[in-house]
């Protein structure tokens, strides 16, 4: 009997959308005219496109069959219950709110529950989660364990909790704490997962201290699949199923849809919690609008309802996982550092091993992003110092805790032959890695800097 080793995408392609091809020339041209910031360039410059996984997906036929069937009524539309239901069955959280996207379900939440006093401990803090607990005034706390700050450190899953480090918080301060946040999977810390076991340690303290726990669910799925892989006595176990008893260890969670939600955009904040639920409405309709739309359209929420059930297919997350790891283990190969082990939705570069002569301070992350858009068209980013360190007084940067570039994979987009075509560019830019240099920012917003600030490289020429 024929079988196979090679695992094989679980689809094929119905439509196409041609690839930019610009030269080198007009990659010099872009570069210069986005003062070297990739955030800048235009889409029709860029052959292949890593700069994020996030509503960057190729929708299935179900979901666009979906869209057809979205009902756009104000009040009550058919497509937001069936949404609901969704939502309602993978958490089994009651209250459910769409939201335009992950950082719409941020800003409500965190108007609520943050502010001045108030300290937030995660794992990882994504860079918009971070911004809007800090913009409510609170504090905004990574603890992730000790390995998932060292790249080069191997352990399965590094994107877990730091469990004594948040019990000693929690038993200190636990009245500064409104809740508790899991990132799943640690996006800033590498894309690495977290262990149904820390979840379930996590729960317990949050327990033990009265403190609720919400989680910041944007690949889940992912993450249930590395549970799948590498937990013990979890092989063979359906995702969903793991899904199901990740939510219910939590009170509440967000979730930028964009990524295992298959959307292009949207997102929903579930909270179980009657009053707060009501506090979260109340914010919506003043920001994204009513409650059974959240500031998406009908089509979108029928999209998401179909996404999140196709996410959990085992053929589909066997795929996925498989395919980063593909990219990972040739880098690896080629002696390239990089983050490890491979994430789930990202291959991060070790931009401190990567350019050793180039301190965190001189962004050595962000050359090698403009180099590789310069060399390649393949556009990836920049997740280190200049996304989360800061400008001191004395205008010097203070590092951020890990200086990484992402390649984001999208879901169902590139095949293997642009992932090879990724592999010879990163490699090519790796021999070639003597001819770059430092940068300095020239110019920033006071948050979220990484979107729309300039650099000026620090004696040398980057488009050479
Ligand atoms: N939380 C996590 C873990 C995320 O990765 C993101 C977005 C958000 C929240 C915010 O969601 O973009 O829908 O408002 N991450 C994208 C990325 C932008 O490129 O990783 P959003």
């Amino acid at each position: 009997m024929f079988t196979s080793s090679t695992i094989i995408e679980p689809f094929r392609v119905k439509v196409v959308e041609p690839l930019p091809r610009p030269t080198r020339e007009d990659r010099c041209r872009q570069l210069a005219a986005a003062r070297l910031n990739l955030f800048s360039i235009p889409a029709e410059a860029v052959t292949i496109d890593l700069m994020t996984d996030s509503g960057t997906s190729a929708m299935s036929q179900e979901q666009w069959a979906s869209m057809m069937r979205g009902d756009e009524s104000y009040a009550g539309a058919r497509s937001y219950y069936r949404f609901r239901d969704v939502v309602r069955d993978l958490t089994g959280m009651h209250h459910v709110i769409p939201v335009h996207q992950g950082r719409a379900a941020e800003k409500i939440l965190f108007t609520l529950v943050g502010g001045p006093g108030k300290v937030v401990p995660a794992n990882t803090h994504f860079d918009t989660t971070r911004a809007n607990v800090e913009h409510s005034g609170a504090e905004a706390l990574d603890l992730v364990i000790a390995e998932g700050l060292q790249p080069q450190a191997e352990h399965p899953f590094k994107g877990n909790v730091d469990v004594p480090l948040l019990d000693s918080l929690l038993a200190e301060q636990k009245q500064r704490v409104p809740l508790v946040v899991v990132t799943i999977t640690n996006n800033s810390g590498g894309g690495q997962p977290v262990s149904l076991e820390n979840l379930k340690q996590v729960r317990a303290c949050c327990d033990k201290h009265g403190v609720p726990l919400f989680l910041d669910c944007a690949r889940f799925a992912e993450n249930a699949w590395f549970i799948r892989q590498r937990e013990a006595g979890q092989a063979g176990r359906d995702p969903a199923d793991i899904a199901h008893e990740i939510f219910r260890l939590a009170d509440g969670a967000w979730m930028s849809a964009k990524k295992d939600g298959f959307g292009n955009i949207g997102g929903f904040l579930a909270v179980k919690d009657d009053e707060l639920a009501a506090g979260c409405r109340n914010m919506l309709i003043l920001t994204e609008g009513f409650p059974t739309y959240g500031g998406l359209a009908g089509r979108d929420l029928e999209a998401l309802a179909t996404g999140l059930g196709e996410v959990l297919e085992v053929d589909y997350l066997c795929y996925r996982i498989a395919s980063t790891e593909y990219v990972w283990r040739r880098l690896d190969e080629a002696g390239v550092p990089l983050l490890r082990p491979a994430g789930g939705h990202a291959v991060y570069l070790d931009a401190r091993a990567f350019l050793p002569g180039i301190p965190p301070g001189q962004l050595p992350g962000q050359s090698i992003s403009i180099a590789l858009y310069l060399e390649s068209a393949v556009r990836a980013c920049e997740i280190g110092t200049v996304m989360f360190g800061r400008t001191l007084a004395n205008g010097e940067q203070e590092p951020g805790p890990m200086d990484l570039v992402r390649l984001a994979i999208p879901r169902r987009v590139y095949t293997q032959s642009h992932m090879d075509y990724v592999v010879e560019a990163v490699c090519y830019v790796y021999a070639e890695r003597a001819r770059l240099g430092g940068l300095r920012i020239i110019d920033e917003p006071e948050a979220l800097r990484h979107f729309t600030c300039g650099f000026e490289p620090l004696g040398w020429d980057p488009l050479r």
